[in-house]
């Protein structure tokens, strides 16, 4: 005891007396670090989990996060006020261009998961078959940046979708989801990330965002569509008695903060942040406390402009609006996703968090396939569903997307593995089934001929 107190001394005044590094965290909820900065350095408010020391010469640019808590409706992206666009001569434009970003842009293919859809087309020896399994390479879907290894591929692919833009006179977007938060995937195993929250995970996942950040800035020319942390949000709504889940409550919260606000300081990045499903959010006792979430994390972040609305279904299978209610989804008045957006949209409001979606209906061509409604690891007879339109019909939805890539695996079947999860063992789940991400030979197959419409 007297040692660990004599201990304790020794170190406090070192510990008073440390001052930050350019760069650091200098404060925010539960930080215990220093809270001032080298010379040169400024301790900054980012926002309520995070205080950052910038270089004193950062501080003139019209991107700088403001230094009060943005509980005023000035967030850092209006601080300069719109008319800053012509004033800014060499940034993009930090105001969103109005409406609809899927509008006048074609959405770039990305090459990974055409060659994918490549190999798996070569092993398929039925000619029909194939030839409809080619045809997916051409029809986009998301990329996952899932590790930080996988980031430097951004910029690649940003500036194939730039000279492509340029070639064709068409502009190009590039759809990606970001998604390696610490201790990810708190409710279930299969998806469990390389970051761990007990190990620096925070500052590793600001690490992987500012990777993002540098890989998409040389790129102001193509625009970006994000989804933000598939499940997490949802998560920290109905999951909170996972242990895991409440330990990464604060942790989540800095970190998707965190990463709305770097991306949305490049200007050409739009962001959707992953909403769950009907069958998640969507049960009328979870709609409020969801939409209470939403509308604190997006005020709390200042609201950032390039927020622009809600995904939902990500790597689900709902219907968008389905012909008749599926059985296991009896008791919930929203049985499909256009039901669960138009049941949240009213209650987005209080915030002004903008009441924009985006659909996954990348496996959504069969219905009443599952099981139980929660059922989601490689759901046996599946089939591609509708293609990806921002011709949706619906207002307030700009485009069906395909997010997950299909034939890529949701979590692997065996159960000695040590992100087994059960679900993926369900009598409804496709099995053998590889390692979550890897490809799944069989499934992609069974998308590809069950297709609705038919590819
Ligand atoms: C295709 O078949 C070859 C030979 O059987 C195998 O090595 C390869 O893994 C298969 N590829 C896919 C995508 O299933
Ligand atoms: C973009 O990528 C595609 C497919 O990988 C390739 O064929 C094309 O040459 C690339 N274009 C440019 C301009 O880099
Ligand atoms: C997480 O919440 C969902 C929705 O309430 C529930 O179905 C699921 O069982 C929960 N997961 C865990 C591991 O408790
Ligand atoms: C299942 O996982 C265990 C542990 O990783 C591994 O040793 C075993 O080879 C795997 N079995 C199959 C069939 O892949």
């Amino acid at each position: 005891m007297l040692s660990a107190v004599l201990a304790l001394a020794a170190i406090l005044p070192a510990f008073v007396n440390a001052q930050g590094a350019v760069w650091s965290q200098c404060g925010g909820t539960g930080w215990t670090g220093a809270t001032t900065c080298v010379s040169g350095a400024t301790c900054t408010f980012s926002n309520p989990f995070y205080s950052q020391c910038l270089p004193n010469s950062n501080g003139g640019g019209g991107t700088t996060t403001p230094t009060n808590p943005p509980t005023t409706s000035s967030g850092p992206t209006t601080s300069t006020g719109p008319t800053s666009v012509s004033s800014a001569p060499s940034g993009p434009s930090q105001t969103p261009a109005a409406g609809n970003p899927y509008a006048g842009h074609n959405i770039w293919l990305t090459p990974f998961y055409a060659a994918e859809v490549a190999a798996a087309a070569a092993n398929i020896s039925d000619a029909t078959t194939k030839a409809k399994a080619l045809s997916v390479a051409k029809i986009p879907t998301f990329t996952w940046f899932d590790t930080i290894a996988k980031v430097p591929d951004l910029g690649t692919y940003l500036a194939n979708a730039s000279a492509l833009g340029k070639s064709s006179g068409t502009p190009q977007i590039v759809q990606i989801i970001v998604y390696d938060l610490p201790d990810r995937d708190c409710a279930a195993a299969a998806s469990n990330g390389e970051f761990s929250i007990a190990n620096g995970g925070q500052a590793n996942y600001f690490n992987y965002i500012d990777q993002l950040v540098a890989q998409i800035k040389p790129f102001p020319d193509v625009r970006v569509v994000a989804i933000i942390e598939p499940d997490s949000l949802a998560n920290l709504v109905t999951n909170l008695s996972v242990q895991k889940c409440s330990n990464a409550q604060t942790t989540y919260l800095a970190c998707v903060t965190y990463a709305i606000q770097q991306l949305n300081k490049l200007g050409n990045v739009y962001m959707y942040l992953d909403a769950g499903h009907a069958g998640w959010l969507g049960w009328p006792a979870n709609l409020q406390p969801a939409a209470t979430l939403f509308n604190s994390l997006f005020k709390n972040a200042g609201s950032p402009s390039f927020v622009r609305g809600l995904a939902t279904n990500v790597a689900n299978y709902n219907a968008l609006s389905a012909a008749t209610p599926d059985p296991i989804t009896q008791g919930n008045s929203n049985y499909d996703e256009i039901h669960y957006i138009n049941a949240l949209t009213p209650l987005l409001s209080s915030s002004g968090f903008p009441p924009h979606f985006i659909v996954d209906q990348g496996r959504s061509g069969v219905q009443n396939i599952r099981q139980q409604w929660g059922d989601w690891c490689n759901v046996k007879g599946a089939g591609f569903g509708t293609r990806p339109t921002s011709n949706t019909g619906v207002t307030a939805i700009d485009a069906i997307v395909w997010a997950k890539p299909g034939g890529e695996c949701d979590g692997t079947s065996n159960t000695s593995s040590a992100r087994f999860d059960f679900h993926c063992g369900l009598s409804d789940a496709d099995q053998p089934a590889p390692e979550a991400g890897t490809w799944f030979q069989e499934y992609f197959t069974t998308l590809v001929t069950k297709a609705n419409p038919a590819l």
